[in-house]
């Protein structure tokens, strides 16, 4: 029993913070952005637009390129660390709100690596013969946890979300996922607030923001991505040349470029959305795809190397036949 990835949607919020914004707000240039990230804009979130709104859209999309009805849907699997609550899960919200209740709904935190992870979860319930149809979504409104007067993470984070539908089948699909977390990397990339640590009932939260070593985050992840991409196509038995598509998470440019010449694979087969996304933490990967499915550039029969690196450390990978 194999899933292959039967639909794909996205959605981004219409607000456009651009360089220049930026450079209204904190010490910094558009030049800056540009050269060390590859971003030139991203999206951000009206008031009172959620991570579960951005989810519903995306999942509609990708209910709708399916052909799938939110009721033969059976397992719901959000990547989020921004979710609109602390309970009920984001998955639980969005599955009431697509009408698909009753299905196993959850979500899933592993920072950036979210969506890559959820997908590996969904891989794993529908080869055991757990689940027939499921919905995978990244969705995140990081711009809600960001600190707008430090420059060092407000130029890269952005909102945004994608989905895919799998149907389990006998035609290989998905052919390989790896999952991989070292949390002794957890001051390097963090936030230092949660619900058991930190958190004031009734208090404005102010101050709660990313921290990140963006230098050395930056280190670890162009290593490690070096690693899983070997090690996954290693368990696929199969050579960099036959990937005709890398979907990285899209964090830094400079990364992605990494990844590619580590690959073998020249540029114009890599989805780069960082430039207009900027990155979308467990948005990034299904919105890259989603985008390359539609403007007709990945194919049906085609071969799809994803992967993504977060706060964690965690690191994901997921080799597809779509
Ligand atoms: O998605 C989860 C995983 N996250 C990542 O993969 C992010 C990984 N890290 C990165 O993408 C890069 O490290 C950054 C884009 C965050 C930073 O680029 P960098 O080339 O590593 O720069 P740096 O942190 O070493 O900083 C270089 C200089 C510093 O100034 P000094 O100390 O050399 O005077 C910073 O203060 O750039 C300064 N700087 C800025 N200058 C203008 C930092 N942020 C800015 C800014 N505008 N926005």
């Amino acid at each position: 029993m194999y899933a292959r990835i039967a639909g794909t949607g996205s959605y981004l919020p219409s607000h456009v913070v651009t360089n220049a914004d930026l450079e209204r707000l904190v010490d910094t240039s558009d030049e800056w952005i540009r050269t060390r990230t590859g971003i030139r804009e991203r999206r951000k979130a009206a008031e009172g637009e959620t991570t579960g709104d951005l989810a519903f859209h995306a999942a509609t999309a990708a209910l709708q390129d399916a052909g799938v009805a939110p009721g033969e849907i059976d397992l719901i699997v959000l990547g989020t660390t921004t979710p609109d609550l602390v309970f009920p899960s984001t998955a639980c919200l969005l599955q009431h709100r697509l009408g698909a209740n009753g299905c196993a709904a959850f979500d899933v935190n592993a920072a950036c690596s979210g969506f890559v992870y959820a997908l590996g979860v969904a891989d794993s319930f529908i080869r055991a013969g757990s689940a027939r149809r499921a919905l995978v979504v990244g969705s995140e409104t990081l711009t809600r946890m960001v600190d707008w007067g430090d420059r060092s993470t407000c130029v890269l984070f952005g909102d945004g979300a994608g989905a895919v539908v799998l149907e389990a089948g006998d035609e290989p699909g998905i052919l390989t996922t790896k999952l991989h977390a070292d949390g002794g990397y957890k001051n390097l990339l963090y936030n230092p607030v949660g619900v058991s640590v930190g958190f004031r009932p009734g208090a404005e939260n102010a101050g709660v923001s990313i921290r990140m070593s963006g230098n050395e985050v930056f280190k670890v992840a162009v290593r490690t991505l070096d690693r899983i991409v070997g090690e996954t196509l290693e368990a696929a038995g199969m050579h960099e040349s036959q990937v005709d598509w890398l979907i990285p998470h899209q964090a830094n440019l400079r990364i992605i470029e990494a990844t590619a010449r580590r690959l073998g694979l020249p540029m114009e087969r890599v989805i780069v959305t960082v430039d207009r996304h900027g990155n979308t933490s467990s948005g990034s990967v299904p919105l890259a795809l989603d985008e390359a499915v539609r403007s007709g550039r990945v194919q049906r029969g085609q071969t799809l190397l994803l992967e993504a690196f977060g706060g964690g450390f965690t690191w994901a990978s997921a080799l597809i036949r779509y």
